[in-house]
């Protein structure tokens, strides 16, 4: 068959002829519509698509490795998908359909094909993870498209208006791109849709009340943008909702009540909310929830006991808000995985359920009742750091069985995420410690951290936590930055025993994930803050942007004060930044090695001291001897010689 779909190329009266002949055998297997063939022909070079095998049938070369390609191997990217599905089922005249391209992370860095609206059977196109530029072409506004995926790529501009003409579309991203100005009311005219994902872009303004149309969205999510204003009330008619990602989108609180009436969710996603404070969200009947999180959201009072109705729950994030009283009984939540409290004002006695726990629990930052502490102070995956009211700071030596600090230190190096390393006179200490979820790390008697979250949506490994270059370095002391350190959400990097005074902070920093190669790994943006003694220091920090370029270094350089011998320096994710590029769960802050030195020049070790002194007083008293025998046998002798001509009062005293 193929050879005959490359006649019809050639003749399209032969091809008819042969079609006449062989009526049989091309009901079966078709060939590809002559029109689609050559807008195949025009969408390649318009995409960068440089391996379509033009010599064969698209539709029935299935065995031709250019059209789709059936074996994964090792070499290709993780998300690679090649596969262009026709339909030659729906047609007596053996004439096939384009009907699906799955094109993903091909490197393809041309733009969106106007000549995709040419292939009029097209319903599903997936772009995912490429290097595309432009925008959507005006062309696709006429098409019967149900599934449109853009997903990281370098698509620019505004979303355009004649989007919502194509009202077929069930399943819609165009997440991780530059798209920027207002989402387009017109939106609100596909009613058919799904899912709607716009995360991960410029976009700004209001949200249009007319999304609250869409009443058959299952999946909406529009994290990391620059809306403003208050969450839109604009849930209540979507009935049939099951995961709504809300993080860092740049609108404000309250979180709407309207969220209370979605029964069917499974996983609810509220971050990074400014503005006005909420109470504690009703979640009453929403017993297919399996991933709650609502973090940095301002949420006060207290936390409802009824969460335990949630049998499902698997993960619950409500750090970092401002919830009081005291933790309710979640023992009963059999599926729990992963819970993190941090960074509240959480009071009262820890509960026996959490001491007892074998699952990933954070309580880190919080004012519960230290005669509550369970008997090891520091277990790998129930984070106590600084969770004790009424004193400052859980002391490392409680873990280390050590006294408290025996001598003052004016610095420290460490080489985060990497080994031991000496740089001219200055040892940088290893931390290769694989972290965790929830862990508080307390080897070394003078530093540790504290690091809390794992990576959303993807498996989670043990070297989530650390990263390493891919490439050769060429940096100076490139041997600080070929390992990092990673964190989901928040690592609090603490130094003891400092003696009180200013100190200068060196923070390294250098991008080595994202790679400048033209493919959705120099897509990514990593966007995070830094917090020295709990002030921010760095607020949307960019690494790439800073050092302007990947794999180049970086240093910021700040005073910090220490008063009470402890340095703490807090690395956060406030939810900024692509979190799916250049593949999913990439995201958070990266720090390459910190130095700490204090202002006044390090001081000569106490024990030295007293040595030296020791040491300066003997030779003073040997000095004194020797020049006591020689005066004095001097004196004898010349008393020998001439007895009145020499006297000298030691020699006398002595005499
Ligand atoms: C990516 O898109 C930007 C516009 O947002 C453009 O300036 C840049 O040239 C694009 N990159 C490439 C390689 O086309
Ligand atoms: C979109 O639909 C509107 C209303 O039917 C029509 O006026 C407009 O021309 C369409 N836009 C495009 C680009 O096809
Ligand atoms: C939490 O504990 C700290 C330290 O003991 C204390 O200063 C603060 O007042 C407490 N806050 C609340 C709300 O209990
Ligand atoms: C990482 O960097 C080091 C030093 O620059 C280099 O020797 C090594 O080859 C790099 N690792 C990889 C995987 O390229
Ligand atoms: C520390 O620095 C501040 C200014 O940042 C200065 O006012 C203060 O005197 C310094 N303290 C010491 C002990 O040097």
């Amino acid at each position: 068959m193929p050879r005959q779909a490359q006649n019809s190329r050639i003749s399209l009266t032969l091809i008819k002829l042969v079609l006449l002949l062989c009526i049989e055998v091309k009901a079966q297997a078709g060939h590809l519509a002559d029109d689609e063939v050559s807008a195949l022909r025009e969408i390649a070079p318009q995409l960068g698509k440089r391996d379509w095998n033009f010599k064969v049938d698209p539709c029935t070369s299935s065995h031709d490795q250019n059209w789709t390609t059936t074996q994964v191997n090792s070499n290709q990217p993780f998300d690679f998908n090649n596969t262009l599905i026709c339909d030659c089922n729906h047609t007596n005249d053996g004439v096939c359909h384009v009907v699906q391209i799955f094109l993903r992370a091909q490197g393809l860095a041309g733009i969106l094909p106007p000549a995709l609206a040419k292939l009029h059977h097209l319903k599903i196109i997936d772009l995912n993870a490429n290097y595309l530029s432009g925008n959507i072409p005006q062309e696709w506004a006429s098409m019967q498209l149900e599934y449109l995926s853009i997903s990281t790529n370098n698509l620019s501009g505004p979303i355009p208006t004649y989007l919502g003409n194509i009202t077929t579309l069930k399943i819609m991203s165009i997440e991780s791109n530059q798209f920027s100005g207002f989402v387009p009311p017109e939106l609100g005219n596909l009613v058919n849709l799904e899912y709607l994902i716009l995360s991960a872009n410029n976009l700004i303004g209001k949200l249009p009340v007319t999304l609250s149309n869409l009443n058959k969205l299952t999946e909406f999510r529009i994290s990391s943008n620059y809306f403003t204003g208050r969450i839109p009330d604009i849930f209540g008619t979507w009935k049939q909702l099951q995961k709504l990602e809300i993080q860092a989108s740049g609108l404000e609180g309250p979180i709407p009540p309207s969220i209370s009436a979605l029964s069917t969710l499974t996983e609810l996603r509220i971050s990074d909310l400014f503005g006005e404070g909420s109470k504690f969200p009703s979640l009453h009947g929403m017993t297919n929830m399996s991933r709650l999180l609502l973090r940095s959201c301002n949420i006060y009072g207290p936390i409802p006991p009824n969460i335990s109705d949630l049998k499902q729950l698997q993960i619950l994030d409500l750090s970092f808000s401002k919830l009081e009283g005291t933790v309710p009984d979640l023992g009963g939540l059999a599926r729990l995985e992963y819970m993190f409290l941090t960074s509240n004002l959480l009071t009262g006695n820890i509960p026996d359920w959490i001491k007892s726990s074998t699952k990933n629990i954070d309580i880190s930052y919080n004012n519960f009742s230290k005669s509550s502490a369970p008997a090891s102070l520091c277990p790998d995956t129930l984070n106590l750091f600084k969770s004790f009211s009424g004193r400052d700071n859980l002391e490392l030596h409680e873990c280390l069985d050590e006294s408290p600090c025996s001598q003052d230190l004016y610095s420290l190096h460490i080489n985060c995420g990497g080994k031991e390393t000496t740089i001219g006179r200055m040892k940088y200490e290893g931390d290769e410690d694989p972290a965790g979820p929830a862990k508080y790390f307390y080897v070394k008697p003078n530093w540790g951290f504290s690091n809390t979250g794992h990576f959303w949506d993807i498996d989670n490994t043990q070297n989530d936590y650390l990263a390493n270059n891919v490439s050769i370095l060429t940096m100076e002391n490139s041997q600080l930055y070929t390992s990092a350190r990673l964190s989901p959400l928040s690592i609090t990097y603490y130094a003891r025993c400092l003696a009180n005074g200013n100190y200068t902070v060196k923070l390294h920093f250098a991008e080595i994930v994202f790679r400048s190669t033209i493919s959705s790994y120099s897509l990514g943006r990593r966007i995070f803050d830094v917090y020295i003694q709990e002030k921010l220091a760095l607020k949307d920090f960019n690494i790439e942007n800073e050092a302007q370029g990947l794999d180049k270094a970086v240093i910021k350089n700040f005073t910090a004060v220490v008063t009470n011998q402890v340095l703490m320096i807090r690395f956060h994710w406030a939810g900024k930044g692509t979190t799916a590029a250049p593949k999913r769960g990439i995201y958070g802050p990266l720090v390459s090695a910190i130095s700490v030195e204090s202002d006044r020049s390090p001081p000569v070790d106490g024990k030295i001291v007293v040595g030296a002194v020791v040491s300066v007083l003997l030779l003073i008293f040997m000095i004194l001897g020797i020049l006591w025998w020689k005066v004095c046998m001097g004196g004898r002798i010349s008393m020998e010689k001439d007895e009145s001509a020499f006297q000298s009062t030691p020699c006398k005293a002595t005499e």
